[in-house]
């Protein structure tokens, strides 16, 4: 009878520290003891459960299924097994790796090549004759799926070798499918409204649309590839990795260019230190640093151990997740009416920055990570992105937990909301609820719009709730007396207030359609728009069968502009700005004001800038004719810097592209200000 209570007891035990170190292992990619520590804990609960099979529960650790291999792919036998690295936390264990190598191989000192480690999915190529006959997944190291339809849709891939060297008989290269963070965040964002269930992350994504059975779908997904290490190559010589990276893209086949020939354990853990800094910048999420001896012959005699080679080590960055409480769940309405829920968290230091709110994007997105108040959440903070909940810890529930429900009423206004059928969001449509018009208000005001200098969402707060502007055109209609009396208004803010709202008066067709904030329209489409219609009388009187007409615009942004149009609060909004003297120039006007200017050239930003958003900026020189562009080319023209500036900035200075100070960049576009 005791030994049962024993056994019951130990049972439980081993459940909770089972599921701790899952999170530990899996969610915050920390383990806390070694893989033969938790193996012997997992056997010895499946020991447990043999004893007892009436106390096996669905929860329990021992009752997850495995991610096996999908049975709709092929298996693919690796000649070469695909190994996995292990992992150094810290520069002082960066430095023992380096000591060990030494002793081991008995040199006084080793060159290595440090590269960016990559998180994404890794794959390896079979090209026969200088063909792609084959493309596979890791898998388990020894057998993966073969996913060939779905890697030829990466546009990087070559399917061919490139003729400029005798090509190799046979050529295995490994590398890394991933995704760029702009374009993960597209895909969310996509997915979001469509009510879908979003990605956690960038690597599951690009692990997502590689293990799925529609090549169509791949191929939506821009995915690229960095190969980093050869399998078997016949025809092909390699001797070290500087070799490697240097011969593939001979080949067409892509590297990434940014790594580091370090010739001390002093450079490897300088490189490491800056990828830490400068990760953010990085068009790509990466999680640490991958440190490879560089000569093929040492890693020959360097052997492996427990399925890792010793000829190379991933130096991981310290963790940008944590645990924290879901205190609460607030709504915030936008300025299209949506209803976005909020998580107000715990604050919790996450990679440098204390959080301790974040968006949750919808209803759906709550309810398939099932997230409750009170539940302990893992935030993650990549960087720029923005703060996010990863996932909830159901094991982690005591029961005092509550379901969350969206509100039936709008919380600003009060009047009913409405979730529409083909969408996610539930949405207030009453146009005169004030939290809908504070935000009209600020995005009309913002830069890439009106640009009102000086109007922040404190002053704009006061005009809406004493009733002062209840449309856009009462902006219009307010003097310096009225500002003067707001809170936090002098007599000299007040006149310069009333000056920018003047300035404001005029303004390029493609910003006010910006600034009307019509849903789908942002800064590029507003001036394709503009291009197209060349007037806003024009415009509004546009079929949709013609606005598809127009490149890169579709059928759903053509409709949500007839609908904006054909909608009466926004006639009279409208007709209330042309009624206050707003003087709208025609686009032909603007072009031959800036016509070449910045026409065809390309831009790349990075860092902080301390006067406009990157969205701003980007806005700016696109009117200008400008493309805008995530990573740094040969193609590029221009490298503005902010402060903070990261990798992109040294990618410039190696490429010999012009980088721009925000001051140079201002003067460039033609404004003056002030410092
Ligand atoms: S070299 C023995 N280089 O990290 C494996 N791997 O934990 C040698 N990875 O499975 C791999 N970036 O998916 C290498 N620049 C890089 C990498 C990289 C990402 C991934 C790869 C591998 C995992 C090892």
């Amino acid at each position: 009878m005791s030994a049962t209570l024993d056994d019951r007891k130990e049972l439980e035990r081993l459940r909770r520290e089972i599921a701790r170190y899952n999170v530990s292992y899996h969610v915050l990619d920390r383990p806390e003891i070694s893989d033969a520590e938790y193996d012997s804990l997992f056997l010895r609960l499946l020991e447990l459960e043999r004893l007892h099979p009436e106390w096996v529960t669905p929860d329990s650790p021992t009752q997850r299924v495995g991610a096996t291999p999908a049975a709709e792919f092929a298996a693919v036998e690796h000649r070469v097994p695909m190994l996995s690295l292990a992992n150094a936390y810290s520069e002082e264990e960066l430095r023992d790796y380096d000591r060990r190598m030494c002793a081991l191989l008995g040199e006084h000192s080793i060159v290595y090549v440090s590269e960016p480690k990559l998180d994404g999915l890794s794959v390896e190529l079979v090209y026969e004759k200088g063909s792609l006959v084959r493309g596979s997944t890791r898998g388990d190291g020894a057998v993966g799926e073969d996913v060939t339809a779905n890697l030829r849709t990466i546009r990087s891939i070559p399917l061919r070798l490139a003729e400029a060297d005798p090509v190799p008989e046979l050529l295995e290269v490994r590398g890394e499918v991933y995704i760029e963070k702009t374009a993960f965040r597209a895909v969310n964002e996509r997915r979001a409204r469509d009510g879908q269930p979003l990605f956690a992350n960038p690597r599951n994504l690009a692990a997502g649309s590689l293990r799925q059975l529609d090549p169509r779908v791949t191929a939506e997904r821009a995915l690229r590839m960095a190969c980093y290490d050869v399998g078997t190559a016949v025809g092909l010589t390699l001797s070290t990795q500087q070799e490697l990276l240097a011969t593939l893209p001979r080949f067409g086949l892509p590297v990434n260019p940014l790594f580091a020939v370090c010739a001390s354990p002093d450079d490897v853990t300088a490189f490491y230190r800056r990828m830490q800094k400068e990760r953010d910048a990085l068009p790509y999420e990466t999680d640490g640093v991958v440190v490879k001896i560089d000569r093929f012959d040492l890693r020959r005699a360097s052997g492996t151990v427990s399925r890792s080679p010793r000829w190379a080590i991933a130096g991981k960055f310290p963790a940008e997740r944590a645990v924290t409480r879901l205190r609460d769940i607030v709504i915030s309405v936008g300025r299209t009416g949506i209803l976005t829920p909020v998580a107000s968290l715990d604050p919790v230091r996450v990679h440098g920055v204390e959080i301790s709110s974040a968006t949750l994007h919808n209803e759906d997105d709550i309810r398939a990570k099932d997230l409750r108040v009170g539940d302990r959440v893992v935030v993650q903070r990549a960087g720029d992105v923005i703060p996010q909940i990863v996932a909830s810890l159901p094991e982690l529930r005591d029961g005092s937990e509550s379901v969350f429900a969206m509100p039936t009423r709008c919380p600003a206004c009060g009047s009913r909301v409405v979730r529409l059928e083909a969408e996610a969001a539930w949405r207030c449509f009453n146009t005169t609820c004030p939290a809908r018009i504070k935000q009209s208000i600020g995005h009309f005001a913002s830069k890439g719009a009106l640009d009102i200098d000086g109007l922040g969402g404190k002053l704009i707060d006061q005009l809406v709730e004493r009733g002062l502007v209840a449309r856009l055109g009462d902006l219009f209609r307010l003097d310096r007396d009225t500002f003067a009396a707001l809170d936090r208004m002098g007599p000299k803010s007040a006149d310069n207030l009333v000056q920018a709202i003047h300035r404001a008066r005029t303004v390029p067709l493609a910003r006010l359609l910006y600034g009307l904030g019509i849903p789908e329209v942002g800064a590029t489409t507003a001036d394709l728009l503009a291009q197209h219609a060349g007037s806003l009388r024009r415009l509004s009187q546009t079929q949709r069968e013609e606005l598809v007409t127009i490149p890169t615009i579709g059928p759903r942004t053509a409709e949500t502009v007839v609908d904006y149009f054909a909608n009466e609060e926004n006639q009279k909004t409208l007709a209330d700005l042309l009624a206050v003297g707003l003087t709208i120039e025609s686009p032909t006007l603007l072009d031959s004001r800036s016509q070449g200017l910045l026409a065809g050239k390309r831009f790349v930003f990075t860092g902080t800038l301390a006067t406009l958003t990157r969205d701003e900026a980007a806005a700016r020189v696109q009117q200008l004719g400008a493309v805008v562009a995530g990573s740094v080319s040969q193609k590029t023209d221009y490298v503005v810097a902010g402060s903070d500036p990261g990798a992109k900035a040294d990618m410039a200075r190696s490429l010999g592209i012009p980088l721009l100070t925000e001051s140079k960049f201002l003067t460039l576009l033609g404004e003056s200000h002030n410092d």
